[in-house]
């Protein structure tokens, strides 16, 4: 089905603002890990890879991976459906990969520095997250191998996927917010620069929500 045409009757002012918001997600989304990058400085310690690794993984390459299949902001916008599914897979497999990294990353620091695991809300909800991003990843498989999941239909899966996928970032999101109000970032970020920062999971978050549900809704539509 070919988005572009379900929005064809729209009001041209609501597919500008998409569009807009689309373009300022993408600017967020790298602006954010390059700004994370810079305050964590990776090499410079085995905890720096952890705030680093983690908004690569979430704020970039979760985000942009299902920004692929946007129809307002799509970097690959002409490309068939399938092709975006491939992109949009290779760059889960590295978010999958590199949230692994991450939190090895700052569970070994931990180990080292003789320090409890999983205190805070951020620990928690940091776990919370990986592990459904493992989850996510793997019940993802039959979208590309369908025999794996006999008995489902191909639709449900991918409305299944879209609907989880959508908690998975947002607690991706969730977890990013929760990395910013950690003593670690606090002592080097306050006022102004802080909430500009908390914006960017929170703005991000947003135009996914945008994003999917509309997709769905359109796919509802044409259904009934
Ligand atoms: C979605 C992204 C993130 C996830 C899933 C995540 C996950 C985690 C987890 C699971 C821990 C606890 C590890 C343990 O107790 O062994 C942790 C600790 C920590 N993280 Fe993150 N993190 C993320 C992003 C960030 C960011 C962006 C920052 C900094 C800006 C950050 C800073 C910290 C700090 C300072 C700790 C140690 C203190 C504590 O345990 O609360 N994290 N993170
Ligand atoms: C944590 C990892 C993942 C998350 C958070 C995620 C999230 C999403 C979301 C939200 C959508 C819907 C996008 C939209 O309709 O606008 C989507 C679509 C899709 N995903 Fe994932 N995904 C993940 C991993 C994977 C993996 C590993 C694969 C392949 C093995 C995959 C294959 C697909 C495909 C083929 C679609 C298109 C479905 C359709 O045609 O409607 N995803 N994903």
């Amino acid at each position: 089905m070919d988005r572009n045409k379900e929005t064809e009757s729209e009001p041209r002012i609501y597919a500008y603002s998409r569009a807009a918001s689309a373009a300022l997600c993408h600017v967020v989304c790298v602006g954010f890990t390059a700004f994370i990058a810079v305050q964590s400085r990776p090499g410079s310690s085995l905890f720096s890879w952890h705030p680093f690794l983690m908004t690569l993984s979430f704020s970039l390459f979760m985000s942009e991976a299902i920004l692929f299949f946007s129809p307002y902001g799509s970097p690959i916008r002409r490309f068939p459906h399938k092709t975006k599914g491939r992109f949009h897979w290779v760059l889960q497999c590295l978010c999958g990969s590199c949230a692994v990294l991450g939190m090895a990353a700052i569970y070994y620091n931990k180990n080292l520095n003789g320090k409890p695991h999983f205190t805070s809300w951020h620990g928690v909800l940091g776990l919370l997250t990986v592990c459904a991003t493992g989850v996510q990843s793997l019940a993802a498989v039959p979208l590309i191998h369908h025999s794996l999941a006999k008995g489902w239909s191909l639709s449900k899966l991918k409305r299944y996927h879209a609907a989880t996928g959508l908690v998975t970032h947002l607690l991706g999101s969730t977890s990013l917010l929760l990395g910013l109000g950690t003593a670690w970032f606090t002592t080097s970020v306050g006022g102004y620069a802080w909430y500009l920062s908390a914006l960017c999971p929170v703005f991000t978050a947003l135009v996914m929500m945008n994003q999917v549900t509309t997709a769905q809704m359109a796919k509802k539509r044409l259904q009934s």
